[in-house]
């Protein structure tokens, strides 16, 4: 299988980036984890400027410090997904949304990717010392509760919310690194790669 990275959101990918939001609209797909993106398409420019603002926020201010990434595949260095990662909760993420956001592109979907996304976010928190990951879904989501049970999420309680029935999970992050090592690591380029700006 290919192996997938994550990379550093940058103004070489402007155009690749949109056309990535824009296969959701025609897909009529949710958008998920592209941390705001949807929102700044005719404004690429500050979308990059509010990624390098997040980063650094101040979760005493109600936000808290997030990176988000483009999931590409190495083999024709295509964005295949993204991810939002929280570096820390507050109190309305603890209820729901937790640590970490991931999308994948309609058309990579059902090929086993959110899977290896999930094992570097996994990695990416540990890296940022979180030990433990919260992670949320809607209960009628499977692709997504299926990749959370995939790297040995536990389910913590289920609840509604806007109507809506929800799950949390938590994944025991050093212990799903080593456990899923042999069959993950191998699909991944580990750390963060960055290009021109
Ligand atoms: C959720 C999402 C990221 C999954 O991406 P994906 O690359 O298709 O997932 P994978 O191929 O890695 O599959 C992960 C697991 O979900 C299962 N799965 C995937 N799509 C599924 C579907 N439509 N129905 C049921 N199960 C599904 C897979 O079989 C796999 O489970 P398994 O290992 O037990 O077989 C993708 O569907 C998506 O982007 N959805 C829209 C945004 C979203 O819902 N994000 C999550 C918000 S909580």
């Amino acid at each position: 299988m290919d192996r997938l990275f994550y990379e550093v959101p940058s103004l070489a990918r402007k155009k690749d980036a949109i056309e990535y939001i824009e296969e959701h609209y025609a897909y009529q797909s949710n958008i998920n984890g592209c941390g705001g993106l949807d929102h700044y398409l005719s404004n690429y420019e500050e979308w990059l400027l509010k990624l390098e603002k997040d980063q650094t926020a101040n979760p005493g201010e109600g936000r808290v410090p997030a990176k988000t990434y483009f999931l590409v595949r190495e083999s024709d260095n295509k964005i295949i997904g993204m991810t939002n990662i929280r570096l820390a909760l507050n109190e309305r993420l603890r209820k729901s949304g937790g640590h970490i956001g991931y999308g994948i592109r309609p058309t990579e979907r059902r090929k086993g990717y959110n899977k290896i996304n999930l094992y570097l976010a996994l990695e990416v928190c540990q890296e940022n010392g979180i030990e433990e990951v919260m992670l949320s879904c809607y209960k009628d989501n499977p692709a997504s509760s299926r990749t959370m049970l995939a790297l040995g999420a536990k389910l913590i309680e289920e609840f509604v919310m806007d109507g809506k029935e929800e799950q949390n999970y938590t994944i025991q992050v050093e212990e799903a690194l080593k456990e899923y090592e042999s069959v993950y690591a191998p699909l991944r380029q580990k750390g963060e790669k960055t290009i021109g700006k």
